[in-house]
C-alpha cells in the first residue's frame, strides 16, 4: 500500500551516542540525543514496519510499537545490531558512535593530582563496516555521516567504504542540522552520487522521507 510502505519489513535501526568509560564516574561520547534515530523508529512503525531499535544512552520515551534494546559501549551496540541484523530486511545506523574508547579503563575513581593527565585511546569497533561485510543483498543499509567540511565528497567515501545502499548526511556545521536539534539538513546519496538535498526540516518529516525513499527502493528490487 502507498501509505504503508514497509508493511511486513523487518527494520533494524541505531540510535543515540555510545559511551566509553574512563573510571567509574567518567566517560568518552559525544552529543547525540537520539532524537533523529527515534524519529525514524516511529516513522518506520507508521509505515508498516516491525521495528527493533538499538539505543545508546539518551533521555527519549520508546516509541510505540518498538522493540528497544538499550546498550551503553561501542561493543554492546555492535553485539546487539548483529544479532538483530540476519531477520531484517533494512538497518539504518543512526547512532553517532563513540570511535575512540580508553585503552585502560580505570576500576576506581581518578583523583585529582597535581600533573597532567595523559589518556591514550583506541579505536573501537567499526560497526557500519561490519555490517557492510555481513549484510546479505537483499539486505538494504542506510548509513548516516556526520561531517563538518567536504560533506559529499566525505559521505559517499564512507558509502563505499562500509558497503552501504544510501547514505544520509547532514553538515553539523549549520544552524538547526544535527546532534541535539529538533531539525536536521540532509542530502542523501547513492552509489551514483545525489538522490535528494532536503530543506531544513523537523526530524520527524526527514525520517519520514528517508523512509518513503527505503520503501521505494524496497519496491525497486522486488
Ligand atoms: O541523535 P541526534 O541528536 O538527533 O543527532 C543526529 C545525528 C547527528 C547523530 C545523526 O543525524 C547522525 O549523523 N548520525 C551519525 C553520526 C556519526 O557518527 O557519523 P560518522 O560519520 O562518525 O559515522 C558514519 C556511520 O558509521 C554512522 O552510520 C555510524 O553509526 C557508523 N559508525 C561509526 C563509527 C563506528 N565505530 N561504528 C559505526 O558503525
Amino acid at each position: 500500500q502507498a501509505d504503508r510502505p514497509l508493511s511486513g519489513k523487518k527494520v533494524l535501526i541505531t540510535a543515540g551516542p555510545t559511551q566509553e568509560p574512563i573510571d567509574p564516574v567518567r566517560y568518552i561520547s559525544n552529543y547525540s540525543s537520539g532524537k533523529m534515530g527515534y524519529a525514524l523508529a516511529e516513522a518506520a512503525v507508521a509505515a508498516g514496519a516491525e521495528v527493533t531499535l538499538v539505543s545508546g544512552p539518551v533521555s527519549l520515551p520508546t516509541p510505540d510499537g518498538v522493540t528497544r534494546i538499550d546498550v551503553v559501549r561501542t561493543r554492546e551496540m555492535k553485539e546487539a545490531v548483529m544479532r538483530v541484523l540476519p531477520e531484517v530486511d533494512v538497518i539504518i545506523k543512526a547512532a553517532a558512535v563513540a570511535d575512540y574508547r580508553p585503552k585502560v579503563e580505570l576500576t576506581s575513581k581518578r583523583k585529582k593530582g597535581t600533573s597532567e593527565w595523559m589518556l591514550e585511546l583506541e579505536k573501537t569497533e567499526d560497526i557500519a563496516s561490519e555490517v557492510g561485510k555481513r549484510k546479505a543483498p537483499h539486505q538494504l543499509f542506510v548509513g548516516f555521516a556526520a561531517e563538518t567540511d567536504n560533506v559529499a565528497e566525505y559521505a559517499q567515501a564512507k558509502l563505499e567504504r562500509k558497503g552501504q545502499d544510501l547514505v544520509v548526511a547532514n553538515d553539523v556545521t549549520q544552524p538547526g542540522a544535527g546532534f541535539g536539534t529538533d531539525t536536521n539538513i540532509v542530502t542523501v546519496y547513492d552509489r551514483h552520487g545525489e538522490v535528494c538535498a532536503l530543506p531544513r526540516l523537523s526530524k520527524r518529516e526527514v525520517a519520514e522521507r528517508i523512509i518513503q525513499l527505503i520503501g521505494e527502493r524496497l519496491n525497486e528490487r522486488q
